[in-house]
């Protein structure tokens, strides 16, 4: 129990907390009012969850319930009140009327009439995604005073939706995380409140939910399961979109798991390259690679994207994969004169050849995704194989895949979110606005349009 409650020290001292509730626990300085964020979100999940061990576990946590109350009290001890004793005080006069954030909110409709607007599939995209040709916003209307919701079942207003490369995968046949049918909405994950719940009335009306909601502004879904809505992790003051983006599956969980757990982590004055540096993924990756001691370089598109690595991030040198005066392989031997010991590939194709063929003896390659080659190239045997793969046996080094669900873990939470708060990583956002936005941002996903996390946010 000591680590957890060390990190949750940091977490609790730490300067890049959100401080709003300085006004409503009564208490003046920053740092009471950090610990009564960080207090008030473990309550939240405590009193979500009891002492079930679900969410936190399907999602890699595994604290249960119980656990959590107690280093919420411990933690509260430490640093509101200045000692254990008073710490169920803390909870008794604070915590429990604190005004819920990340887990409920007053939802704007509970009753009558609302329309769903929705993003569908209208013709197996041929190559890139376009957005005219081959999905469609369509607007249905769902009376919520006759709608009939089964248990186990509930309807959401959704607030934000992640953009993520894996659902132009799914608009193919035979696709790897399930095709979807012609007609079907477009996946997606986000969250959402409660607007409606089954006879049982759980979840409870106005709850926080997140998952797979699809891109659309009402979705009926399942609750629980791994396809289905859970309660939000804790994100200690974050605001709630990080938990699509630095707390969120499918981009911190996914950096951290492909940096420290796929394959034998950076080490102190190696060589880390990172493909699609600038995007959600491999930003975060950059910066944990970072914070290892290595010497990271990031490939990104376009000479911005490149000022941004190397100003914002402090990575230690960006290469412009689409400046036509070079090539990739001519800046990688001027960065990189000694080899490659790291590459992070989240691109595939010609990148990951140039890099294969410059990786270093022992070196590791972690194969986090392939975007150069999702329009149209997967499960037809057209994707562009690494040509240079036997300098893996010539400089016995690896090569390395995974699936982030097959690496979730309580460090990658731990780390991801102390890290941010210890300012070793930035998040940055591009957010668009209205659900007539995720189409275009998802074809942007495939052009450079965003730097950092891309989300969509509804009204
Ligand atoms: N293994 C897992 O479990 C897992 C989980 C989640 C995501 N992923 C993978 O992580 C990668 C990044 O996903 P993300 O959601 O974070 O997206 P992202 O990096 O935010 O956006 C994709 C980026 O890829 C770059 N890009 C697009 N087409 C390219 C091309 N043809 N060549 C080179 N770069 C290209 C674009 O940046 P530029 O402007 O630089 O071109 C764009 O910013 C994807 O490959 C995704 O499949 C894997």
């Amino acid at each position: 129990m000591r680590l957890p409650i060390l990190l949750l020290a940091h977490i609790a001292t730490a300067h890049r907390v959100d401080f709003n509730l300085t006004a409503t626990t009564g208490e003046g300085s920053n740092t009471s009012s950090i610990a009564a964020t960080a207090l008030q979100n473990f309550t939240a999940v405590v009193e979500t969850h009891g002492s079930d061990r679900g969410v936190l576990s399907r999602a890699g946590l595994g604290i249960p319930g119980k656990l959590m109350q107690r280093l919420a009290l411990i933690l509260a001890a430490s640093t509101v009140l200045g000692g254990p004793l008073r710490a169920v005080e803390a909870k008794a006069s604070n915590a429990i009327s604190l005004p819920c954030t990340s887990r409920c909110t007053e939802p704007s409709v509970q009753e009558g009439r609302v329309i769903n607007r929705k993003w569908v599939l209208k013709a197996r995209p041929k190559g890139a995604l376009e957005v005219s040709r081959d999905v469609e916003l369509v607007e249905e209307e769902i009376d919520l005073s006759t709608l009939d919701v089964p248990d186990g079942k509930c309807v959401l207003k959704v607030e934000m939706l992640s953009v993520d490369a894996f659902v132009r995968t799914m608009l193919d046949e035979g696709a790897y995380h399930g095709t979807l049918p012609m007609g079907a909405t477009l996946p997606a994950i986000g969250y959402g409140v409660v607007l409606k719940a089954g006879p049982k009335g759980s979840p409870k009306v106005g709850a926080r939910l997140s998952g797979m909601v699809n891109a659309q502004t009402i979705a009926t879904v399942d609750v629980g399961g791994m396809l289905g809505v859970q309660p939000m992790l804790p994100l200690f003051g974050l605001p709630l979109s990080a938990s699509l983006g630095l707390l969120g599956i499918t981009t911190g969980f996914t950096a951290y798991a492909g940096v420290f757990a796929a394959a034998q982590p950076p080490k102190s004055g190696e060589v880390v390259v990172v493909s699609a540096a600038s995007g959600a993924v491999g930003s975060i990756a950059a910066q944990l690679a970072k914070s290892t001691g290595a010497k990271v370089i990031g490939i990104a598109g376009g000479p911005k994207k490149c000022e941004w690595l190397v100003e914002t991030l402090k990575l230690d040198g960006a290469i412009d994969y689409k400046d036509s005066s070079t090539t990739v392989g001519a800046q990688l031997d001027k960065l990189c004169p000694d080899g490659v010991n790291f590459f992070f590939d989240n691109v595939g194709g010609s990148t990951l050849d140039d890099v294969l063929f410059r990786i270093a003896p022992g070196g590791r390659i972690v194969i986090c995704g392939a975007i150069s080659q999702y329009s149209g190239n997967l499960n037809v045997g057209t994707v562009q194989g690494p040509s240079n793969y036997l300098k893996l046996a010539e400089r016995g080094a690896t090569m390395v895949g995974y699936n982030v669900l097959q690496k979730l873990s309580s460090m990658g939470f731990w780390t991801l979110r102390t890290y941010h708060a210890r300012g070793l990583l930035e998040m940055h956002e591009t957010k668009f606005s209205g659900i007539d936005t995720f189409a275009p941002a998802l074809q942007g996903l495939f052009t450079g349009l965003h730097i950092g996390k891309c989300v969509v946010e509804l009204e």
